[in-house]
């Protein structure tokens, strides 16, 4: 496990194994809204994956949380104010560092438009905007006004002019600093410098086939590959959208049209796929086999037999509706071969397999192995867990579309 070292033992930090962020610099610029109390959460997550976080706090967020707190949660020290260290170009100096603004309030995203710099936050801005620093900012304020024409009018501007936006949560009539997962996933992909993503669609989970009104068949597979590509695509700068079903919540910018059933996944690319995509990816585990359902649930004191009737593949209707890049993945053993073969049908232009049968399981975050096959080339992905191996599978997906 890589370990970045701090003076100070009671910052210590236990990483990740996988480190996004490895290396990064990040400023965050804090503004006075009383979501602040989440914010050295944030930034002990973020130094999770890895990266170096310095907090400048304005006037009236220092006056809510502490600056202790932040300088205890991100092992440097904390700027409430510009002074002869000339704060707002100084924390942004040397390398490429992502300027994040959260929680951004009302007042100071007014400011950020218009030019005014009477904080350490808007300052580090006017700075951030001019010198090219990727500047992300998270509003957080009631709905009323967040949802008026003059923030309209400021978010529109602060966008045409490059800053990006980690939109809040609503919650009871307000909107409130969103999940540290989409963050985190939109500082990553700060640093890609991606100017215009592909558009990717991504087919997960485990489907079922229902046998009576109470029970159905399924599979194993857990979503986690499905999970973590659209998350690692994402963050290389591409516009994602998932279909199917994931174990958790994903971050907010990645739209996910929830399906479980046969039925739910034939339905969804019918839908989906009316508009084009550069690429699908398809690490579901739909169903092979349908059953004939019972209308009423089976007795359990009789014996019982099922009819497994093989299914209509998934894949052969995507390419009737999809002219771009298709990717299925392969659960296999591992003596099979010609895995493009097998999908000579559909044109796949690669493949990424994986084993059941190689002694460790092919379900679940832990350790990931697959093959990448492409045309005239095979490269083998191993890795510790899921995060990192889709990963590696996303940056050679990514080879095929560019
Ligand atoms: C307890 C408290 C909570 C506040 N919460 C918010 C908020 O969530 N969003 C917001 O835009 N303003 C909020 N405000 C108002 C801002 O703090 C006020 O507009 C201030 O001038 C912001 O200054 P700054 O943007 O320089 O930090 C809050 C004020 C107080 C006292």
């Amino acid at each position: 496990m890589v370990r970045i070292p701090v003076s100070d033992q009671m910052n210590d930090i236990e990483l990740k194994s996988y480190l996004p962020l490895l290396g990064k610099e990040i400023v965050i610029a804090t503004s006075g809204s009383l979501s602040v109390y989440r914010v050295p959460d944030l930034v002990r997550d973020l130094r999770r994956e890895g990266a170096n976080v310095r907090v400048a706090m304005s006037p009236d967020s220092a006056k809510l949380v502490s600056p202790e707190l932040m300088k205890w949660a991100s092992g440097n020290d904390v700027a409430t104010g510009i002074t002869g260290n000339v704060e707002h170009i100084s924390l942004l100096e040397g390398g490429n560092k992502t300027l994040l603004i959260v929680p951004a309030t009302y007042n100071t995203i007014g400011k950020m438009a218009s030019g005014i710099t009477d904080s350490v936050t808007t300052a580090l801005f006017s700075h951030a905007i001019g010198n090219g620093n990727p500047v992300i900012a998270v509003p957080v304020m009631h709905l009323s006004m967040f949802t008026n024409p003059v923030m309209t009018r400021n978010m529109e501007f602060l966008r045409e002019i490059g800053v990006r936006f980690v939109n809040p949560v609503e919650l009871q009539g307000k909107a409130k600093i969103p999940a540290n997962d989409s963050v985190i996933d939109e500082t990553i992909r700060s640093f890609a410098g991606v100017q215009a993503g592909k558009k990717v669609l991504v087919i997960t989970g485990n489907g079922y086939s229902e046998i009576d009104p109470v029970r159905v068949i399924t599979n194993r597979s857990s979503g986690e590959t499905g999970y973590w590509l659209s998350r690692a695509l994402y963050r290389m700068g591409n516009h994602v959208t998932v279909l199917g079903n994931v174990p958790r919540e994903l971050p907010q910018q990645i739209k996910i049209s929830e399906a479980f059933s046969v039925k739910e996944y034939f339905d969804g690319i019918k839908f989906l796929l009316k508009e084009a995509y550069d690429m699908v990816v398809v690490p579901a585990a739909i169903p092979d086999f349908t059953v004939e359902k019972s209308s009423k649930k089976l007795s359990s004191s009789t014996k019982q037999e099922i009819q497994l009737v093989p299914q209509a593949k998934l894949l052969e209707a995507i390419r009737k509706l999809h002219r771009g890049v298709i990717v299925p993945f392969r659960l296999t053993s591992k003596d099979d071969r010609d895995h493009l073969e097998h999908f000579r049908d559909i044109g796949a232009e690669a493949v990424v397999a994986n084993h059941y049968d190689t002694g460790t399981t092919p379900f679940g975050s832990g350790r990931g192995r697959y093959l990448f096959v492409s045309l005239g080339s095979e490269e083998e992905i191993i890795a510790e867990t899921k995060e990192e191996s889709c990963s590696k599978i996303a940056s050679l997906l990514a080879g095929l579309v560019s």
